[in-house]
């Protein structure tokens, strides 16, 4: 039997994932952890975290299996995170994660020095507040005395890399989402590393995403129950990777991916560039391929926060019916009708990155009236994500690449309602996958490629990866949800504004 392990190390816990080379899941591990909020809007992770919950992961998974029979291990994560190592490998400080916002300033500052267009002429994106460059700029800025003992700058799953292998690598996908990658050649950016006081040194080599570019040691051997040498890919971000565990690895079918962000991911065989930048371009975990990208930030996180404080009851008696809690908000939401009898959330509560690029914006719910119920809210939640979501999607149109097909992943993909509520707001046929275990299967297709399993990642996918039926948007709740749409995105410009103001009330 060939086994592959694919690790996805997420902001609300990592999932370790064995599956056997057809892509099936022999056996899945979860370990949750809590992300620091120090200030409003900051949001941090200790790395030791992620190491503890792959090493745990990792023991459970291969327990009972022959770990000479792993071929391959594949690591995801949550992109953009700074970690900071001295020149011992120790950790510096926490991580600063992808949807904290300290870093307008720095955002500001690196667009002067380098100059707007020219940044994005080198980097294939202008600077934006969940990116490592910026990160790294607010310790520079903030905390000297840290800056002056970095040793390297690692991404999150990298950090997982080193730990694993003692090796310092990296892989284009993820390395795009620092600000420091040249995307259009597949290389750092010598010009912007020494404008930005960044050593070249810091960063670890940068490979192709299926390549092989280090093996577990012994030390790790011992914590996680892999064998010593066992290969590692080199994997891709959290967007990228669960690209490549839905088949989104040609031209025409996009993703709509709902986990604690969204984000609307589009393959491209070329390097395309938004003259604004206001969609993400970024390299592709398939070699010599790139992705456009729009994100919205307080997806699936607005729902989880929601579910939190306000629906007690709802998490009670799933308790009870041992069931999840979601599945019973979900039920109560089908119950509302299109557009919440004129309820609208905008899911900002951290900000907000496709289109409006702005760290001040907040959530909002407008329209309350006296017939709305917990039902309602939970459903204007959910609408309020695939608006944001339909705003990426409107761009990438605008920017005339096909969105015939829609592939709904995550949480959004899971929720029967959700699948509805896009199909219809986005007025596209929705598709899923068989496997929902998407960046774990993704990452582990990469080390099935990078190990000689299967010759490419299209062809891996194709092998591995089968769709469900599509489901068709129905033309009257598209014609709703257009006013609707039309609206919510007339509240941003309206509030655009009050949110600065907001800002200096209460930062
Ligand atoms: C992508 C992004 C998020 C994080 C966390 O640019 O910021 O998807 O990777 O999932």
């Amino acid at each position: 039997m060939a086994y592959l392990i694919g690790i996805d190390i997420g902001t609300s816990g990592t999932k370790t994932v064995l599956f056997d080379e057809a892509g099936t899941t022999i056996a899945s591990a979860l370990r949750e952890y809590p992300m620091a909020q120090p200030a409003n809007g900051w949001a941090e992770q200790d790395p030791e975290l992620w190491w503890n919950a792959v090493c745990e992961t990792l023991k459970q998974v291969t327990a009972g299996i022959d770990a000479s029979e792993i071929k391959g291990v594949g690591l995801s994560g949550q992109m953009h995170g700074s970690v900071l190592l001295d020149k011992n490998g120790r950790v510096l400080r926490p991580a600063i994660l992808w949807c904290d916002q300290r870093t307008v300033a720095e955002c500001e500052e690196i667009t002067s020095i380098i100059g707007a267009q020219h940044l994005i002429e080198l980097t294939a994106n202008p600077a934006l507040v969940g990116f490592t460059a910026p990160k790294v700029r607010w310790v520079y800025n903030h905390e000297p005395e840290i800056y002056e003992k970095i040793d390297k700058i690692l991404l999150p799953k990298d950090y997982i890399r080193y730990k694993l292998s003692g090796e310092f690598a990296t892989e284009v996908s993820d390395a795009s989402g620092m600000l420091y990658l040249d995307v259009a050649h597949r290389c750092w950016c010598d010009e912007l590393l020494s404008k930005l006081d960044v050593d070249k040194n810091w960063l670890a080599p940068v490979y192709e995403s299926p390549v092989i570019s280090s093996v577990v040691n012994s030390e790790a051997a011992a914590l996680t129950g892999l064998k010593a040498g066992t290969p590692i890919a080199g994997g891709a971000g959290d967007q990228a990777a669960g690209a490549v565990g839905n088949g989104i690895v040609r031209e025409g079918v996009v993703s709509a991916t709902i986990g604690t962000s969204g984000t609307i991911f589009a393959h491209t065989d070329t390097v395309k560039v938004h003259p604004s930048g206001v969609i993400q371009s970024f390299c592709h975990a398939v070699p010599g391929a790139w992705h456009l990208m729009g994100c919205t930030q307080g997806a699936g996180m607005s729902l989880q926060w929601y579910r939190n404080n306000f629906c007690g009851p709802e998490m009670d008696t799933a308790r009870v019916m041992g069931v999840d809690p979601y599945y019973l908000m979900d039920q109560a939401a089908a119950k509302v009708q299109a557009g919440c009898e004129g309820l609208i959330y905008l899911p900002y509560p951290i900000g907000e990155r496709t289109p409006h690029c702005d760290a001040d914006a907040r959530g909002v719910f407008f329209g309350i009236n006296p017939q709305h119920t917990r039902a309602h809210f939970t459903r204007a939640i959910l609408e309020g994500v695939a608006f944001s979501l339909r705003d990426s999607l409107e761009i990438l149109r605008d920017f005339g690449i096909s969105t015939s097909e829609v592939r709904a992943t995550g949480g959004g993909g899971k929720s029967k309602i959700w699948r509805k509520i896009q199909a219809d707001v986005y007025n596209a046929p929705i598709t899923t996958v068989q496997s929902s275990e998407g960046g774990a299967l993704g990452v582990a297709i990469l080390a099935a490629v990078g190990t000689g399993l299967y010759s490419s990642v299209p062809e891996a996918c194709d092998a591995i990866i089968r769709t469900n039926e599509p489901l068709m948007p129905d033309a009257e709740q598209a014609k709703i949800y257009d006013g609707y749409f039309r609206l919510y995105d007339r509240l941003y410009q309206a509030l655009k504004p009050e949110y600065k103001e907001l800002s200096k009330l209460y930062y």
